[in-house]
Parts: C-alpha cells; structure tokens; sequence
C-alpha cells in the first residue's frame, strides 16, 4: 500500500512507520525533519510544516496515496487544513486520538459509545504548548476536523489508553526505571490499582493491520483491563533493571487517599499513578476482535530498560520535565508515612528479582 505518515519520527509515529516498512508498504512520511531521526531506508520523506498551507500542498502533490496517517494531530485547526488538502489524494485517513477525547474518563469506565469532549474542528490555540485540561477537547476537534473531510466511510480513529515501549518521550516508564536503578525507599503508591498501557509497537501493529483490511470506524486501544497492576508492573521494573541497581530496593507503598492528603500531583509526581474511579478502565473489546494482541507488559518494561541501557535517547519534549518526584520530597514523604505507619505492609524487596 500507498503509506503516507504525517509525522513519523518520535515515538508513536517512529513505530507506526517500522512496522509499515516491515510490512513492505510503500512509506511517505512529511515532518520538519527537526527531531533528528533517522529515516527508515526505503522510506520518502517530505520535508515541511504542516502548520503552512503552501507545505500542505507540495506534499499533496507527492501523492496519490491508499491512507494519510494523522498521528500526532493535536491543534484542530491544523489537522482541519491538512484533512482538506490531503482528502483528495488519499483514498483513507487513520487518525491518532486518545483515551482524553472521553468526557467522564478517569472517572467513569468508558468504550467507544461514550460520551466526547465537545471538540471544534477550527480551533486554533494561540499557544502550542501542552495543556492537559484542553487537550482531550483539542483531540476531539480533531476527530471532528478528519470526519469533515473524509467522512465516516473514509476514516479510521484510535483512541489508545497511556502508551509506553522504547523512545517514549514523555518519560512515565522511564522515570520508574530510573527510579528503581536507585534503589532505597521508593515511595509506590496502590499496588493493587489495574494498569492498561499499551506497548508503541502493539498500538502500532494494529493501526497497519487495520490500515491492510481497509477498517474504518473507532477503535479503543488497549490491553484488556485487569491484566495487570501497578504492583505488576513496578516488580517488573525491578527485575528490569536488578543487573544495573545501585542499591536494593524497599517498596513503600503508601495509602492513595494519604498521597492525595500530601498533596502529591496525580499522574506526573508518581507518573502513571491516578487517584480516581476509573483511569485504567477502558473497554477494548472491539479492537481486540479486530486483530490487535497486546504483548505482557512485563516485556514493555523490559525492552525500554533494555533500549534506555544501550543508550536510547527519547526527542526532548516539555512533558518530560512534568514527570517524577524530587529525591528530598520522596524522602521527606516517605518520614511522614512511615511515622504514621511504622509496619509497612511489604518488607524490603530485593533488586533482583
Ligand atoms: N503518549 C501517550 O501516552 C499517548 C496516549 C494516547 C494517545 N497518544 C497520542 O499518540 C500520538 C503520539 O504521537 P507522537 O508524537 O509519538 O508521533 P510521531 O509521529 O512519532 O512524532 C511527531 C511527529 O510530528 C512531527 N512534527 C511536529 N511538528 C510538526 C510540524 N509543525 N509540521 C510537520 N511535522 C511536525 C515531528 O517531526 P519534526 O519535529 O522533525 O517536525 C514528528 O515526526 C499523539 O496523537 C497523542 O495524542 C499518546
């Protein structure tokens, strides 16, 4: 097939393009070619900025293509123009979403009926910085921007739960690995709490796969909730890098409502960690039916230790920054938590394990 990648050289992209080129398609992609990153041999690149209209249309004159892949579309008013110049070269569009354009998600379970942030498909923000309260609305418009130029029959949208795996930029799993190398008292927070992340190269596998069988429609992405925990996947981490650690490791798994209390930021301070009814419980049965398989995130964990340890770098982002705990404050929250409970539920958990 005919592959056209918007994007394509960070994380989600650099994956949905390895696997294309794996498959033997035939692979554009059309980025500022700022990132740095290699591209794949065999694959064309446009060189251009998807914000400028007169970009748009020297690469629309590249084409004709099977399917313009969207993947890293935030701004609506830009996937809106872009949408438009490309719908009369590419037979399909598959856009990139996210388990945000969900109004009642992390409070309330959700599959692909439910109810979306009200999106507008022209909006065009002053700033291009991330914003976590107006990116679930952003995502949605556009969703809104890609129907209005291709239509429902012409489009493929994913809304994929957290994404983790190898060249992960915003540095979730990341910080958790390097945590864990540490060592010490590592404050960890409900280990029984599910986890649903979904691997790059998963997410990837199945946006080509439905790209092959020409899918259209809405798809949730993820592996099917309750397979496993943050206790699953922080034991992971310490098997992960048990060769590397610094110091063994002891668990402190401190009460979610007393982390609240201390004022610790959800989903950044303690990354992936969130505090409310229903972060990780996203219905993915009918992506499942359509071919996606999720590999153990035993083996996410390990592959990113695995690429982090041979140096792998991820493109600098500002998200990276938002993630993580200072050293003083773990341990000044982890004094407090131990005072108030001087018999840890869990005792000292050795690095290799
Ligand atoms: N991370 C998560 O947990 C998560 C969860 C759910 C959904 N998602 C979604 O997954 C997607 C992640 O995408 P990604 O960032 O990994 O995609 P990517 O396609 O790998 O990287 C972004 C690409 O956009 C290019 N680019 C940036 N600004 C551009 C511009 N003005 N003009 C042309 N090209 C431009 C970059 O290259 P240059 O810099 O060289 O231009 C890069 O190739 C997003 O849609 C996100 O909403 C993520």
């Amino acid at each position: 097939m005919r592959v056209l990648v918007l994007g394509g050289s960070w994380f989600v992209g650099r994956a949905v393009v390895a696997d294309a080129v794996r498959r033997g398609h035939e692979v554009t992609v059309f980025n500022r070619g700022v990132s740095q990153a290699v591209v794949p041999d065999g694959v064309r690149q446009v060189t251009g900025d998807r914000e400028v209209l007169a970009d748009l249309r020297t690469l629309a004159r590249r084409g004709p293509w099977d399917v313009a892949i969207d993947v890293a579309g935030s701004v609506p008013a830009v996937v809106q123009r872009g949408a438009t110049v490309l719908a009369d070269v590419a037979e399909r569009c598959a856009f990139v979403s996210t388990i945000s354009a969900y109004r009642d998600w992390p409070h309330a379970p959700v599959d692909e009926t439910s109810t979306l942030w009200a999106g507008d498909p022209s909006a065009d923000p002053a700033t291009r910085r991330w914003e976590p309260d107006a990116y679930g609305p952003l995502k949605v418009g556009c969703e809104v921007a890609c129907q209005a130029a291709f239509g429902e029959r012409r489009l493929l949208t994913l809304r994929p739960q957290v994404v983790l795996g190898p060249y992960e930029y915003v540095g979730r799993l990341p910080w958790w690995l390097s945590r864990l190398r540490r060592g010490g008292q590592v404050l960890a927070p409900a280990p029984d709490r599910d986890v649903q992340p979904v691997d790059v190269r998963d997410l990837a596998r199945f946006l080509v796969r439905c790209v092959e069988q020409e899918a259209v429609g809405v798809f949730n992405v993820a592996p099917r909730s309750r397979a496993a925990t943050f206790g699953n996947m922080l034991r992971a981490c310490l098997a992960a890098v048990a060769e590397d650690a610094e110091h063994p490791v002891e668990l402190i798994w401190a009460d979610e409502d007393w982390l609240v209390g201390q004022g610790v930021t959800q989903w950044t301070e303690l990354p992936l960690w969130r505090n409310a009814a229903a972060p990780w419980s996203m219905n993915t049965d009918r992506a499942h039916e359509t071919g996606l398989h999720c590999r153990p995130l035993a083996e996410t964990v390990a592959d990113t230790w695995a690429w982090l340890r041979a140096g792998g770098r991820a493109v600098a982002h500002q998200r990276f920054a938002e993630h993580g705990m200072a050293p003083d404050r773990e341990a000044l929250l982890i004094r407090r938590w131990l005072a108030a409970h001087p018999h840890p539920a869990e005792g000292p958990v050795p690095p290799a394990i």
